[in-house]
């Protein structure tokens, strides 16, 4: 992304808190997988939102209307025996070159510049809560301004987090994104196409899950959440991340995986046979699952408000379940009594973003919020028929679909994404023929 679209993000995030505030934002730190192995690191959203900046151990503060430079980052200082087992640092000089930062620190001197820069500033802009250890030293740093009041330092008022302004930015994604997003979601989809290509009966889930990875990693790209690849009665848990079990005939295999590129997720799922042919009771539910998300993606426009797609799934979703004897009773009070969660127990999507489960408020003073171009969520639903059902004919058991797009709201409707993913019963099996 181009470096004047983190600068701009900067400077309205400044004009949002006003001169008096100063804003203090971690990279997120290494963390530990075991003994001295480390997971592949991953930068903080919030961070490398503002920054582009991907190194750990850093602090980007913005103070504007400072004199020498509103934008401070603190960061490792270049050390060329460390470099020859990890690679180059970035180092002061190049944030400065590289990364239209004013003004860069060794983050090792960050508690003797820091409060001086706090000092002054009525409000800490500072998100709590998140990380433990950096809150402590946060906390530090003020409390030695207020140790000094008596000799006429001036301590900050209040701590603001930083993310209601932040995530409303966030949560309105500008066309570079997008971009991103739209490349994503198509590599995912992309490695979906090639899932049910590779697929067939006898292999394992964690074969299947290679497939996906291949075309993940040839893109120069990482899964954006561990992928789910569950065959049979597994299809039926939600959050099934084990992918062991050998995938046979006759079952369906969901998969929901999807890649992360340059800190950006998509969330993709398809469902399809193992052995390329819907059963009966198998086609229904995959068919009853389509017609909801269609209809739900059809309600994601302007002015809609948030959650008029998944009224509209649900509703579809249970006169289906109605229809075909998977729950009996009276329309209107299944619906209310969410009696469906038995066979539908999660909502139909969220925002999406640079984190999967992305920022922003779903609701404002206790309403729905009305759908907004520049927003970019899933469209999700799923129903889920475990074995052992109690009242339901066992035909119907193990057979969990769901089917799940990424969109963005644009002025006239919305765009999808991920798209390229065959999602007919038509496109799949027809694919899986050739
Ligand atoms: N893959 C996580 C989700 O669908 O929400
Ligand atoms: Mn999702
Ligand atoms: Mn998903």
């Amino acid at each position: 992304m181009d470096r004047s679209e983190f600068a701009k993000r900067r400077t309205e995030l400044m004009r949002m808190m006003g001169e008096d505030g100063i804003a203090i934002i971690p990279a997120a730190p290494p963390r530990r997988r075991n003994r001295d192995v480390f997971y592949p690191y991953r930068q903080s959203s919030d961070f490398f939102y503002l920054s582009g900046f991907a190194e750990p151990d850093a602090v980007a503060v913005l103070a504007p209307g400072r004199q020498h430079g509103e934008y401070l980052l603190f960061c490792r200082e270049r050390d060329l025996a460390k470099e020859v087992w990890d690679g180059p640092i970035v180092g002061q000089e190049r944030a400065v070159s590289d990364y239209r930062v004013d003004d860069a620190f060794p983050v090792d001197d960050i508690d003797d510049i820091l409060p001086g820069l706090i000092e002054g500033r009525r409000k800490v802009f500072y998100t709590m809560g998140v990380e433990a250890d950096f809150d402590h030293r946060v906390i530090g740093w003020v409390s030695q301004i207020r140790e000094r009041v008596r000799s006429g330092a001036r301590a900050p008022a209040e701590y603001v987090s930083l993310e209601h302004l932040l995530h409303e930015m966030r949560l309105i994604k500008a066309r570079p994104e997008i971009e991103i997003m739209r490349r994503a979601a198509n590599i995912s989809a992309q490695a979906h196409r090639h899932a049910m290509m590779a697929c067939r009966p006898g292999l394992h889930e964690y074969e299947i899950e290679a497939e996906l990875q291949a075309i993940f990693r040839r893109h120069g790209g990482w899964p954006a959440y561990p992928p789910i690849v569950g065959g049979g009665g597994n299809s039926c848990i939600l959050h099934y991340i084990e992918n062991s079990a050998t995938l046979r005939a006759g079952d369906l295999l969901l998969i929901d995986a999807a890649v992360e590129l340059d800190c950006y997720a998509s969330d993709v799922t398809r469902t399809f046979p193992v052995n390329g042919r819907f059963s009966g009771e198998q086609r229904a539910v995959y068919e009853l699952v389509l017609t909801a998300q269609r209809a739900a993606i059809a309600e994601v426009r302007p002015g809609n408000h948030w959650n008029q797609p998944h009224e509209t799934a649900t509703g579809i979703l249970v006169d289906g379940m109605l229809e075909l004897g998977l729950l009996r009773g009276e329309r209107d009070s299944i619906i209310e009594q969410r009696d469906y969660r038995r066979f539908f127990m999660h909502r139909t999507g969220h925002y999406l973003g640079m984190d999967v489960h992305d920022v922003g408020d779903y609701r404002i003073d206790g309403q729905w919020r009305e759908l907004e171009p520049g927003m970019a969520l899933t469209v999700e639903p799923g129903l889920y028929i475990a074995a052992g059902s109690e009242g339901v004919d066992e035909r119907w058991w193990n057979i969990g679909v769901r089917i799940e797009d990424d969109v963005v709201v644009t002025r006239e409707g919305c765009e999808v994404l991920s798209a390229n993913a065959p999602r007919t019963i038509d496109e799949i099996e027809s694919l899986m023929a050739s």
